[in-house]
């Protein structure tokens, strides 16, 4: 691998636009088969003579793509196009189980899809190949395992394992649509880890995800007719990008 590929895209969800530390930063607005990305690829170092990485912001820069609108295929096929292998996926959540309160990360194991209606498949066009891919586990043990130790070295506390519930958004949930993902197993709610993980997994990358809690999901913290703000979530974003920024400093 020469010091100029890419040896990490971070795909950024809800309240993280950029990667405010990158330098040598050079952007990019890669064509795909699949159309346009959210927005344009920001490649540069974390730090002088560090290794390169890719941003992409989920929702677009202005945060003005809905998640049932993202264009799944062209964002990943355009880090793809540029030679990245690894997508660490960052997702806003919010939390079900008690572990995953607001402010928490987590480093999920295992998904379950409500999602409907989106292009959840590569194969999508008539006379495309069909492919069948394994999904039985959907994140990459090994780029897991890479979070995991990342947030050890850095001294942040990221739970590994969980389940991750996508659903269809934008609306938020009703408690009793958490009550039955909480049923399922799921400890996550977002709504943007479906498709992606599932295409990520045809393209061949080796994707993970590390989720940020920031809301307790309806009707699942200690006080159960808390209205979730956008005003809150976002401040537990904020909160969190600077642990994030050293977990990927050391990844
Ligand atoms: N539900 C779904 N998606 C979310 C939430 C939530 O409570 N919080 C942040 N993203």
């Amino acid at each position: 691998m020469s010091d100029d590929s890419i040896q990490l895209a971070v795909i950024g969800g809800t309240g993280i636009y950029g990667l405010a530390e990158l330098i040598d930063m050079s952007t990019e607005l890669p064509l795909t088969d699949f159309g346009d990305p959210s927005g344009p690829v920001r490649v540069g170092r974390l730090r002088e003579g560090g290794a390169r990485i890719a941003f992409m912001a989920r929702h677009g820069e202005a945060h003005s793509v809905p998640p049932h609108r993202i264009n799944y295929r062209a964002n990943l096929a355009a880090l793809k196009s540029l030679g990245v292998q690894r997508v660490l996926a960052l997702n806003t959540v919010g939390g079900i189980t008690e572990d995953y309160g607001p402010g928490v990360l987590g480093c999920p194991h295992d998904l379950i899809d409500y999602t409907w209606g989106r292009i959840s498949t590569i194969c999508e066009e008539p006379g495309s190949e069909v492919i069948h891919v394994d999904f039985g586990e959907p994140y990459c043990r090994s780029l897991r395992q890479a979070v995991l130790q990342a947030s050890m070295r850095a001294g942040i506390s990221v739970i590994d394992g969980g389940v991750y519930g996508a659903t269809q958004g934008p609306r938020l949930e009703t408690r009793a649509e958490i009550a039955r993902m909480r049923r399922d197993g799921c400890d996550l709610v977002g709504m943007t880890g479906m498709p992606e993980a599932g295409i990520a997994r045809e393209l061949g990358l080796n994707y993970a995800c590390l989720a940020i809690v920031a809301n307790w999901a309806a009707g699942a913290g200690p006080d159960p007719d808390e209205v979730i703000t956008l005003d809150d979530v976002l401040a537990n974003v904020a909160a969190a990008t600077a642990d994030v920024a050293k977990i990927l400093h050391e990844l």
